[in-house]
């Protein structure tokens, strides 16, 4: 069937009726350009529309008359409920001496039930208008490629030559050339413009790589700051803990940080510690020289983009980062087992003072956090 064919519905005598006027069609004629010359070569004929069935209303002007009717019947109840709407707004009381229905606000019902209904009777009054009344014809438009006509695309062409050949740039190889110059070098001062959105010693990568942690420092758990003894640390146990230096007392000595410097050593000293049966550690976690009786402490922030985790699954001892499933398994030098980070998470080496509290052995093995340039230098 050709494309004027499908362009086709039958009148409600059954005779096909081209469509002739706007109102029952608004079809877009395509192209010339746009219609493939090999489409008499199709191989598969276009089936075309199927008949179209005419609905009771368009050809009886009884039913569509009464659908007439009980669409605007719908209309006008809505505007009666939006008006009892307002009515209950400023008949019904509210505050301290409710109005009440049912032991409830009546006002709320009342304001709740007009306005929904007032919304649900327009909505059900559109789909019957659309439904019943509303032209029913199908209507085919073709479907243009996305590309510009041939003769657009030349022409934008043929406009940007002239634009060239007129401001002479092409004659001009010295202009030419300083103008492409001008504006690649504009793209320096982006450069150092974008220093300026970090910290004045952005280029000191050692602070990224160096956290509060030094040898003898005691962990202490997170919001407390209680040093923690080996022995009460429970057999998969995980507990989240902090530098004793982020609690500072005149007994242990250590200064008092404030502002940004307290909440960035905070963040990077940030610890988890389990307890394991030690002969499920790795080698890769140093099993005689950072652990304790089987108490091993990583980093607790994520080696992917640096949120805190401490999702802990003791029988597998695998440890997830919320953020982006990452998973590391803390038996075996908190290797990734899944998920986007590539690197394992840090690890503090422990040991134990002689009041039998742990203690750092010196700052993580490498720098925490997410990766960065450089990272490899501080190892
Ligand atoms: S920050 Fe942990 S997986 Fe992305």
């Amino acid at each position: 069937m050709s494309n004027d064919d499908s362009r086709q519905v039958n009148g409600p005598d059954g005779t096909p009726e081209p469509y002739a006027d706007d109102s029952h069609a608004s079809s877009v004629e395509p192209h010339e350009s746009h219609v493939p010359a090999h489409r008499e070569a199709d191989p598969i004929p276009d089936p075309g529309l199927p008949a179209h069935t005419w609905r009771p209303t368009d050809v009886d002007p009884r039913l569509e008359k009464r659908a007439e009717r009980q669409i605007a019947a719908m209309f006008i109840a809505a505007m009666l409920s939006a008006v009892l709407f307002v009515v209950a707004y400023f008949t019904l009381d509210i505050g301290d001496n409710w109005t009440t229905f049912a032991g409830m606000g009546a006002s709320t019902i009342a304001l709740g039930l007009t306005l929904g209904t007032s919304l649900l009777l327009i909505g059900i009054g559109i789909i019957h208008l659309a439904r019943k009344l509303m032209a029913d014809a199908e209507m085919v438009e073709m479907r243009h490629p996305a590309a510009s006509p041939v003769e657009d695309r030349e022409a934008t062409v043929k406009a940007l030559q002239d634009g060239i050949e007129e401001s002479g740039i092409g004659r001009r190889p010295l202009v030419r050339n300083t103008m492409i110059g001008a504006v690649g070098v504009l793209g320096l001062p982006a450069v150092v413009l974008l220093r300026d959105l970090a910290p004045g010693d952005a280029l000191d990568t050692s602070k990224l790589a160096h956290t509060i942690w030094e040898p003898g420092m005691r962990l202490v758990r997170d919001v407390v700051g209680t040093p923690i003894l080996a022995s009460e640390i429970e057999m998969g146990d995980l507990i989240n803990a902090a530098p004793e230096a982020m609690f500072p007392t005149e007994e242990n000595g250590y200064p008092e940080l404030e502002g940004a410097e307290e909440q960035a050593e905070k963040a990077k000293g940030a610890i988890i510690i389990v307890r394991m049966n030690p002969d499920d550690l790795t080698p890769a976690t140093r099993p005689d020289k950072w652990t304790v009786d089987g108490i091993i402490c990583y980093s607790k922030i994520c080696t992917h983009v640096g949120c805190p985790i401490s999702l802990y699954e003791r029988t597998t001892h695998h440890v997830l980062c919320p953020c982006h499933q990452s998973t590391f398994d803390l038996a075996d030098g908190a290797k990734v087992v899944f998920g986007p980070a590539a690197r394992p998470l840090p690890q503090l080496p422990l040991a134990v003072d002689d009041e039998g509290y742990l203690v750092a052995q010196s700052d993580f093995n490498e720098p925490i956090g997410a990766s960065y340039w450089e990272r490899e230098k501080h190892k």
